[in-house]
C-alpha cells in the first residue's frame, strides 16, 4: 500500500509557512488543520490558525471561545474564526468613509442606503472574508509566524477563495480605469471652470475665491480615494503570487475514503489544477484498521481497503496521508498534535 506515514506529513509542509486544509463537508479538515497547528506550535513554532468556516467549529476543536480577533491559545498558538458578519460591516464602513471622502455631502444618505443594501449582496460576504484572508496572508511573516494554517468551509467555498485573487484584482483594475476616465472629465471641467472664472473676473472676484481652492482640496481627496484602490489592488496581487508559488503555499486536502469525497476530490483537484494550483498532499482520514474482531467494523474496514486502491489510482501525482478513526472526537491541542505524531 502506497500510504506515507502520518508523521511525513508534518516534515513535507514544514516549510512551506502557508497551509490551506480543504475537502468536503465533515471530512476532518478543521480537525488535520488544528492538529498541524498544534503540532508546530508543540515544537515551539510560532503559528496562527485561521477559520473561515462561519460554524464556529474550530473553537469547539481547540476548547476555547474563539473571535474575529486573534486569541492566544498557547505561547505559539494564535487562532482566529474570520467572522463574515463583522468583516462585512468594517469593510463598508472604511468604503463609506472613502466615499465621503469626495461624495457630494447632499448625496450621502442615498450613498449610504446602497451600502445598507449592498451588504446583503450575492458574494459581499465572500468579497470582504477574501480581502480580510488575504491581510492575514500577507501580515503572517512580518508578524513573526512560522506557518499559517487556514481551515476552510467545503470544498466550493475554498477554491472560489482561492481563486477569488485574480478575480477581484481584475474588478478593482476596472474600477480603477472608471476614476481615472472621470478624473479625466474633472479636470477638463475644472479647466472650462477657471476659463469662464477668468472671463467674469470682473463681475465678482469673491466667487472666484472659493471656486479655486475647492477644486484643489477634492483632487486631493480623489487622489486618496485611487490609492485606497491601488493598496486593495496590490494587497490582491500579493496574495496571489503568495498562492501560486508552491515553496510558500501547500494545499492539502482531506478526504475519507468513501465515494462521495472520492468523487469530490477528484473534482477539486480538476478545479485547482484548471487556475495553475495543485495539492502538496491529500489527507485519508478516518481510516478504520483492519484487525477486526467484530464483523461490522471488519467489514467497513474492507470496503475502506477496497476504495484505497481506487483513491491510490486516481491521485497517483500526491503523496497520501492516512489518518486512523479514533474513539473519540479529537480535542485541544494535547491530543491533536498526538493524532500528528503517532
Ligand atoms: N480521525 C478522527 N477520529 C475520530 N473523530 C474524527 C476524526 N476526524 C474527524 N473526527 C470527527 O468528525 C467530525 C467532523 O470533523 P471536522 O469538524 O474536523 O470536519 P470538517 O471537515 O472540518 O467539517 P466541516 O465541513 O463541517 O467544517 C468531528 O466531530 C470530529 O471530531
Ligand atoms: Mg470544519
Amino acid at each position: 500500500m502506497a500510504l506515507h506515514p502520518l508523521h511525513g506529513l508534518v516534515e513535507q509542509l514544514e516549510t512551506q509557512p502557508i497551509i490551506f486544509i480543504g475537502g468536503k463537508g465533515g471530512v476532518g479538515k478543521t480537525t488535520t488543520a488544528a492538529a498541524l497547528a498544534s503540532y508546530y506550535a508543540s515544537q515551539q513554532q510560532k503559528t496562527l490558525i485561521v477559520s473561515t468556516d462561519p460554524a464556529h467549529s474550530l473553537g469547539d476543536v481547540l476548547n476555547v471561545r474563539l473571535n474575529n480577533e486573534k486569541t492566544v491559545i498557547s505561547p505559539y498558538l494564535d487562532a482566529i474564526e474570520l467572522n463574515p458578519d463583522v468583516i462585512v460591516d468594517e469593510h463598508f464602513a472604511q468604503v463609506e468613509r472613502t466615499i465621503k471622502a469626495y461624495a457630494n455631502p447632499d448625496m450621502m444618505p442615498k450613498i449610504r442606503e446602497h451600502l445598507r443594501l449592498s451588504k446583503s449582496a450575492p458574494g459581499a460576504q465572500e468579497a470582504a472574508m477574501l480581502e480580510s484572508m488575504c491581510h492575514h496572508l500577507v501580515e503572517a511573516a512580518d508578524d513573526g509566524y512560522e506557518h499559517i494554517i487556514f481551515d476552510t468551509a467545503p470544498t466550493g467555498h475554498t477554491l472560489r477563495l482561492l481563486v477569488l485573487p485574480e478575480m477581484m484584482g481584475a474588478w478593482t483594475d476596472g474600477l480603477l480605469a472608471q476614476q481615472r476616465r472621470q478624473a479625466k472629465l474633472r479636470s477638463v471641467a475644472t479647466h472650462l471652470d477657471s476659463h469662464n472664472q477668468k472671463n467674469n473676473q470682473k463681475q465678482s472676484t469673491q466667487k472666484n475665491d472659493v471656486a479655486n481652492p475647492f477644486a484643489a482640496k477634492k483632487s486631493d481627496r480623489w487622489e486618496q480615494a485611487v490609492s485606497v484602490l491601488e493598496k486593495r489592488k496590490q494587497l490582491f496581487r500579493q496574495a496571489g503570487l503568495l498562492l501560486h508559488d508552491r515553496t510558500q503555499t501547500a494545499i492539502v486536502l482531506v478526504m475519507t475514503a468513501d465515494v462521495l469525497p472520492l468523487a469530490e476530490t477528484k473534482r477539486a483537484i480538476e478545479q485547482l489544477e484548471d487556475s495553475k494550483l495543485m495539492p502538496a498532499a491529500i489527507v485519508i482520514n478516518q481510516l478504520i484498521s483492519t484487525n477486526q474482531s467484530d464483523e461490522f467494523w471488519r467489514r467497513r474496514a474492507e470496503r475502506q481497503q477496497h476504495l484505497l486502491q481506487d483513491i491510490e489510482q486516481s491521485f497517483t501525482k500526491y503523496p497520501l496521508y492516512p489518518i486512523y478513526l479514533q474513539q473519540t472526537d479529537v480535542r485541544g491541542t494535547d491530543a491533536l498534535s498526538k493524532l500528528l505524531s503517532a
